[in-house]
């Protein structure tokens, strides 16, 4: 959905003014529809990552922009060229992987030289270019290392200095940081940030972590089944997500399902095992009668003693809680409510210090408000 609220215009009309544009794109291999029909434009300088879970068509997408692969259906546009009309060697475009291919018996300074060779660069302006990329990407000085004296992370970065050293239109980055532990990953998820803005390129990133995808881009796209579920800037595909897809793969949600009661605008009453909830309509296909699921996050459910009690939200409920675990930030309570039974609703404190704190078996109160309870369509 767009910002206002009307269907996703997810292209402009003329290609050429986008840096990519991806128009009615399709992918099918034998019986197996990699990609369904993907459509979106990308704008000069942007950050966009292709978001989804393993095998929903996220590198069949970029080897298509790539250029390895010709769509079955549709097509590509870099700059307004057709991709497939680009021979690979003329393509502007750097790219990292999760295996990063760095060349082991050269050293780094070679590894990032090296397609400025196959550019038939001048070779006296080599070493500068060289030397400016690796100070970019933090290993100045490290240039006479061989890749295997230097870290995982100082890997990555030669690996990124050498997709960028040619000054590409377009940097393609297809889960480089998925191998890495959590630290160094988290890391150098700030250094493509940073990189990224310093230089202005435009990037894609294919990634199955929500964290890494709402911290580096401007712009996500989420996917499933070869079919993008929707795209927009990471704020909203957070807090409006377009659907119970979505809602579910970014963040922590609970969901509800239940029935649709009755609507007023955008405002419905749904039944949940015999209790009638408020909450928020996403879409238009709630009509009273219809089967649909309420979305609650995490982080919107209160939790309090019985005693001090919940005032002020518009939904609260007896419950018990059933497990808390201590995550160090944040305390997450896994709760029973009295008149939901058999469903676990899951409940992020993360102010545990100062607030009271609840172990198994602890009555409490938990509410929420009517519009934290996002109600899709099932
Ligand atoms: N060359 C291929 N031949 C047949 N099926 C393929 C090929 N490449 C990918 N697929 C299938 O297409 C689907 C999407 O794959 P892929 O794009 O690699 O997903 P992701 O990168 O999101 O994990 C998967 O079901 C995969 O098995
Ligand atoms: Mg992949």
């Amino acid at each position: 959905m767009a910002r206002d609220g009307s269907p996703a215009a997810l292209t402009n009309a003329d290609p050429a003014s986008a840096a990519v544009s991806v128009r009615d794109v399709a992918m099918i291999y034998g019986d197996v529809h990699a990609v369904r029909q993907a459509s979106f434009d990308l704008a000069k300088g942007r950050f966009l990552t292709i978001l989804g879970p393993s095998g929903s068509g996220k590198t069949t997408l970029l080897r298509m922009i790539a250029g390895f692969d010709a769509p079955s259906r549709g097509e590509i546009f870099i700059n307004g060229q057709p991709v497939s009309a680009v021979p690979p060697h003329r393509r502007a475009i750097g790219m990292v992987f999760q295996k990063l291919a760095l060349f082991p018996h050269m050293t780094a300074a070679e590894n990032v030289a090296f397609p400025l060779k196959m550019r038939r660069f001048d070779a006296r302006q080599i070493p500068d270019r060289v030397e400016r990329y690796l100070d970019l990407v933090r290993l100045g000085g490290y240039g006479g290392r061989r890749v295997h004296e230097l870290s995982g992370g100082q890997q990555q970065r030669v690996a990124i200095a050498r997709a960028l050293v040619f000054e590409p239109d377009l940097l393609l980055l297809d889960e480089p940081l998925a191998a890495l532990d959590r630290k160094l990953r988290e890391e150098m998820q700030l250094e493509f940030r940073r990189i990224q803005k310093e230089l202005g390129v435009t990037t894609i990133n294919v990634t199955h972590d929500q964290r890494e995808a709402l911290v580096v881009s401007d712009e996500i796209v989420v996917m499933d089944g070869g079919l993008i579920q929707q795209k927009a800037a990471p704020v909203e595909a957070y807090r409006a997500p377009a659907n119970a897809f979505v809602a579910n793969f970014i963040g922590v949600t609970n969901f509800l399902p239940g029935r649709v009661l009755s609507r007023t605008g955008p405002d419905l009453s749904i039944a949940v095992a015999g209790l009638s909830l408020p909450g928020r309509a996403v879409g238009d296909a709630l009509d009273p009668g219809r089967a649909c699921a309420g979305a609650v996050r995490a982080e919107q459910v209160r939790i309090a003693s019985v005693d001090a009690g919940l005032s002020g939200l518009d939904t609260v409920l007896a419950g018990r809680i059933t497990d808390a675990i201590f995550e160090g930030e944040r305390v997450v309570y896994e709760v029973e409510a009295e008149s939901l039974p058999g469903q676990r609703l899951r409940v992020f404190d993360h102010d545990p210090e100062g607030h009271a704190q609840f172990g198994p078996g602890a009555c409490v109160a938990l509410g929420w408000n009517a519009r934290d309870l996002h109600v899709f369509s099932q």
